[in-house]
């Protein structure tokens, strides 16, 4: 194995500049991360309910790019233990791992249990603890039971309380197994791409309504979650509640470019802020140019009111502070290169809303078009949420790179050597609290409308056999090192 890591280390610094700090601090965690839809399939087995994702997959096969679905994906439904053994072998601190609402909530509501939902669980969480491993557990990772989807999904206000609801079962259940939750995962994706467009299931497009219809609704259920917690669990059962916020990090392209600068914060506060300055600003509330931005758009459309709904005093406070950390996302980011809206843009009524052109040509590639490689776009989004939030605690919850599925992940093993070296930056020079860091993902799985042919796994996975042979990739070998010595190769 040394002499592997020294290749693995020698083929990380061809790539790289070499990283002034390599060792992490004491106490900094590390992990993988997973969701349920995208790796259990067991989609109709043992009495789980049809959440949306099933439903988009069956009934519009056509937006997922290789017709494939999360009928079996990486099938962890049966071959969980076989996971934890991939995990137990990469030495990792915790694992984050989401739980399907409609395995455990059939229709989304508390009056329905499914028993074995439970049981499968249970197992789970037991075969972590045999070796060691903290769970992180997601309550919502996009997988919405069918049955609150058709009553209007998270467009509608009494998804606070299903929500609710769910996050109590959830702490009852498993509670004393869990120290780490996280409420939501990636809300921007949640409301924009889901409910402003049909990039995520249910792929509703309201041209600029439901996604701020989601982001009200989703905000409170979220601070409900957390206040449920805080009250009723947490003086038993001792854990932490936070959510995960997805970044694109904006740039100007043209840092000299003062209207650049100024729309690249604008769309900063668009993509992070629309969730984070709720939460983690001193004010609460939406950003001020959001409000700005959506009331003149609304009322140059001839609306009497914003699209983009605001929060009353008793709400604003009740958001505000819900999360014991901050959870970043981060994988990419993009420029701004000048005012108004690329007729061709994904997201086009978000980035009317924003008014900024955008652009991807930044970086170097990988299978996502989405995706570019700018390690430097990193530091200075963790550097941003430092200044903007009152210097947060935060754990990275998802960072990786995809490509086709290659055993010999060069491109990722660099990938993930420029990011934590950012991260180590940022903390030695910076002072940025980053406590932990959780790699996407685990083994290659059904990545949503881009079905398997984007891949980010640290294991590969052969979709054409029907055992599904899980198979280590390079990049596994350099997270496990990096694990066991804590320290970036020198
Ligand atoms: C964000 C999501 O949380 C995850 O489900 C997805 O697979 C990765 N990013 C990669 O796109």
């Amino acid at each position: 194995m040394a002499a592997k890591w020294t290749i693995i280390a020698a083929l990380a610094l061809c790539h790289t500049a070499l990283a002034e700090y390599t060792k992490f601090p004491e106490g900094f965690t590390f992990g993988v991360a997973t969701a349920a839809h995208q790796i259990e399939g067991g989609w109709n087995e043992n009495g789980k309910g049809e959440n949306v994702w099933d439903h988009l997959s069956h009934n519009r096969p056509e937006l997922i790019a290789d017709g494939s679905s999360g009928d079996v994906a990486t099938d962890s439904y049966h071959r969980y233990r076989e996971d934890v053994e991939e995990l137990a072998y990469l030495g990792v601190d915790f694992y984050r791992m989401s739980f399907s609402w409609a395995r455990l909530l059939p229709n989304g509501r508390i009056d329905n249990v499914n028993a074995d939902g439970v049981r499968y669980y249970n197992e789970l969480l037991d075969a972590l603890a045999a070796h060691n491993i903290e769970p992180l557990v997601t309550l919502f990772h996009w997988d919405l039971p069918q049955a609150l989807q058709d009553l209007g999904g998270w467009a509608n206000p009494h998804m606070i309380d299903y929500f609710r609801d769910y996050a109590d079962f959830c702490y009852k259940t498993f509670g004393g197994k869990i120290k780490s939750w996280i409420t939501f995962n990636e809300p921007y994706e949640i409301c924009e791409d889901a409910y402003g467009d049909i990039l995520k299931a249910p792929a509703v497009d309201s041209h600029g309504v439901g996604n701020y219809l989601c982001s009200d609704t989703l905000l409170k259920a979220h601070a409900e979650a957390y206040h449920l917690y805080n009250e009723t669990y947490k003086p038993v059962q001792d854990g932490k509640v936070m959510i995960s916020i997805n970044s694109i990090w904006y740039e100007p392209k043209d840092p000299s470019n003062a209207e650049q600068v100024v729309l690249a914060e604008t769309a900063n506060q668009f993509k992070f802020g629309w969730f984070a300055h709720p939460i983690f600003s001193k004010e609460g509330g939406y950003p001020a140019v959001m409000i700005d931005n959506v009331a003149r758009n609304s009322a140059a459309e001839g609306l009497k009111r914003s699209r983009l709904t605001q929060f009353d005093e008793f709400w604003t406070a009740r958001i505000k502070g819900t999360s014991d950390f901050l959870g970043i996302n981060h994988y990419t980011t993009h420029l701004v290169t000048g005012a108004g809206v690329d007729p061709g843009a994904k997201s086009p009524s978000w980035l009317k809303d924003v008014g900024a052109v955008v652009s991807t040509d930044v970086g170097t590639d990988s299978a996502s078009a989405w995706l570019r490689v700018v390690p430097s776009g990193f530091a200075n989004l963790l550097r941003w949420c430092k200044r903007s939030y009152s210097d947060p605690p935060i754990y990275i919850t998802e960072n990786g790179y995809s490509d086709r599925g290659e055993l010999m992940d060069y491109k990722r093993i660099s990938y993930f050597n420029d990011y934590l070296s950012e991260i180590l930056n940022v903390i030695n020079d910076d002072g940025v609290r980053v406590l932990g860091y959780t790699a996407w993902t685990l083994m290659d799985n059904f990545e949503w409308r881009a079905g398997f042919s984007e891949r980010f796994g640290l294991y590969h996975v052969n979709i054409t056999d029907p055992t599904l042979p899980r198979t280590a990739k390079l990049s596994a070998d350099y997270f496990k090192q990096l694990i066991a010595n804590r320290e970036l190769p020198k």
